[in-house]
């Protein structure tokens, strides 16, 4: 998978520099080549010599070479590469990435590149969660560089949390899967609608309903359809989440009916719809137009029912179209699951218990099980929502291929 590609590896000063050593070995045995560049600070961690002397090429440090004035274009190095690696990253050299303080040869490489970034940070875990290193981290994702995430685990200033650097065999796990992608596009041409996040449904000028839908899943499940080719339309509640891919077109809206009016419009022109939203069943019957005063001591706010997005697109649902639905139960949840998939047309439906641990609103991870059309139950282990947003994308290409083979 990485035969013949070209690697810049950006090594800034943290400790895990050392494991830049085993990073390179991987790749130079993978058949890639690697392109090694330095700060002045990662030269205390890991030597030139162990670094050059592994990636079969110099190391590049500084502007030009100071003996004789030999130019090291970064501009030159940036269009030669397949992709660029920042590992370890620390917050110092993160900060610079995402302001753009271009005062050394690894930053002016990467405001240079053409390639796609992967940046793999490392520090302490208090420097790892500060506002500042967290809000760069964001900035480096609507770039549309490639995070990957630091292992919890015992850090080298003897604490213990998030700031371990990826091992290298993860690095380059990352690096085939986007490769991997890349080749496969096995999306491209296709059309998918994917909403994403809560609804808000209006009281009053100051107040909503509202639910702990974070839009995590629908977000990396967008993400994970652009990569692969798909031509995106994210119709979004409120989230702080932002979009990194060119693909995804987004839309953004407040309640359920904005939601339902902008998915019905758009889900004529799509190949398939991912209804990861969680959409309010009900809103108040009326919204008051003035802030609602505090009188007497009971107060009730009559609801009515919201559209069933989901199930008004299966209504729509022609022959050709996979129309793909979420469940979030407390309890029965393959039979409840079974129930929606039929009343509401879809596919398959990807379950998720509130029961289990890691799994639901506000994580960084999901357990799911899918039930298909054909009432095949697939189980799946605790997984990242970015991992669970490739389980689902590969059973929606599968759908679409079967329906392709049996309408044609
Ligand atoms: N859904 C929708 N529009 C709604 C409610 C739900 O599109 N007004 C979609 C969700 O995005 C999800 C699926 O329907 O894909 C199931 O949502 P869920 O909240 O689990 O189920 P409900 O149909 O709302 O049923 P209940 O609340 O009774 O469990």
């Amino acid at each position: 998978m990485l035969k013949g590609k070209k690697f810049i590896l950006g090594i800034s000063g943290g400790i895990a520099a050392y494991k830049c050593a085993q990073l390179t070995r991987l790749l130079v045995k993978e058949g890639a080549e690697v392109q090694v560049i330095m700060t002045k600070l990662a030269k205390q961690f890991i030597t030139p010599l162990t670094m050059a002397t592994l990636s079969k090429r110099p190391i590049l440090v500084e502007f030009f070479d100071p003996e004789n004035g030999a130019w090291n274009s970064h501009v030159d190095t940036g269009l030669w590469a397949d992709a660029m690696i920042v590992a370890p990253a620390t917050a110092n050299t993160m900060g610079k990435m995402a302001n753009g303080v271009a005062d050394n040869l690894l930053i002016t490489t990467y405001l240079s590149a053409r390639c796609p970034v992967f940046v793999a940070p490392t520090m302490d875990l208090d420097m790892y969660q500060h506002p500042s290193t967290q809000t760069n981290m964001a900035t480096l994702k609507s770039y549309g560089n490639h995070l990957i995430e630091p292992n919890d685990g015992e850090l080298a200033s003897g604490l213990v949390g998030k700031g371990r650097m990826a091992e290298p065999e993860e690095i380059v796990a990352a690096l085939k899967d986007f490769f991997l992608k890349k080749n496969k596009a096995d999306l491209s041409g296709k059309k998918v609608l994917v909403t994403a996040g809560p609804t808000h449904e209006k009281i009053d000028p100051v107040r909503f309903i509202g639910n702990y839908s974070s839009g995590k899943m629908g977000y990396a499940i967008a993400e994970e359809l652009a990569e692969r080719g798909a031509e995106v339309t994210l119709v979004s509640g409120p989230t702080n989440l932002k979009v990194c891919h060119q693909n995804i077109k987004r839309i953004d809206v407040v309640s359920a009916e904005q939601m339902y009016l902008a998915s019905q419009e758009k889900f004529g022109s799509m190949d398939a719809a991912i209804m990861s939203a969680a959409v309010a069943d009900y809103t108040p019957a009326v919204k008051a137009d003035e802030k609602v005063k505090r009188t007497a001591d009971n107060m009730s706010v009559e609801l009515r029912a919201t559209k069933d997005i989901a199930a008004e697109l299966g209504k729509l649902k022609s022959d050709k179209q996979v129309l793909v639905g979420f469940a979030l139960e407390t309890q029965d949840v393959i039979a409840n699951g079974e129930l929606k998939l039929k009343k509401k047309n879809l596919d398959f439906i990807v379950l998720n218990s509130l029961k289990d641990k890691g799994a639901g609103f506000n994580t960084d991870t999901n357990k799911v099980t899918f039930i298909d059309k054909e009432n095949k139950t697939t189980e799946f282990a605790l997984k990242s929502k970015v991992e669970v947003a490739g389980d689902i994308v590969d059973k929606l290409v599968d759908c679409l291929q079967s329906k392709n083979l049996t309408n044609r």
